[in-house]
């Protein structure tokens, strides 16, 4: 099957399986941000957007993605331009192996776009199905809140009085 789609603002045309899952089709493509943790659906590993929407690549099939536009957390920002929600990442320790970030930042960023003020329980709620076996998620959503106080106002997102870290488990 022939189709085309814009990859981070690329427009890509290929000769693909249309059966072919996309996350085995964008890493052949070089995304190699995409990741592949479970592969059913579980981890947000693989997360993307598509048409500014949250999706788990390895659900998605190739022929889903005709006409698509995609976004990668490398075309959310780069190493020297990073988005908002990178840099917060990084400033807040809520990067350890780094193996679920990219998709961390795609589903934030998708609840961002949706949600500019959220509060520190919707943020969980929010990245709840992105899983992270390192970090203990407090970091990643005082990451989330920093970023969204950045980008906007978010006064929701402050950390509660008496709230320590290590009182925010899995989300
Ligand atoms: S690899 Fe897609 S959800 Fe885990
Ligand atoms: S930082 Fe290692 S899995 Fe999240």
């Amino acid at each position: 099957m022939k189709l085309s789609f814009t990859l981070n603002g690329a427009l890509v045309r290929v000769d693909a399986d249309p059966d072919q899952r996309a996350v085995d089709l964008l890493r052949e493509l070089n995304a190699l941000d995409v990741k592949e943790g479970c592969g059913t659906g579980e981890c947000g590993a693989c997360s993307i957007l598509v048409d500014g929407v949250h999706k788990l690549s390895c659900l998605l099939l190739v022929a889903q993605l005709s006409g698509r536009e995609l976004t990668t957390a490398a075309g959310l920002g780069s190493q020297a331009a990073p988005h908002p929600l990178q840099r917060a990442f990084a400033e807040h320790g809520a990067v350890q192996c780094g193996f679920c970030t990219p998709g961390m930042t795609i589903a934030a960023s998708a609840l961002l776009a949706q949600n500019p003020d959220p509060t520190r329980d919707e943020v969980r709620r929010g990245l709840s199905g992105n899983l992270c076996r390192c970090t203990g998620y407090v970091k990643i959503v005082d990451a989330v809140c920093a970023a969204a106080r950045e980008l906007g106002d978010a006064p929701s997102c402050e950390v509660p009085d008496g709230e320590a870290p290590g009182e925010e488990g899995q989300p």
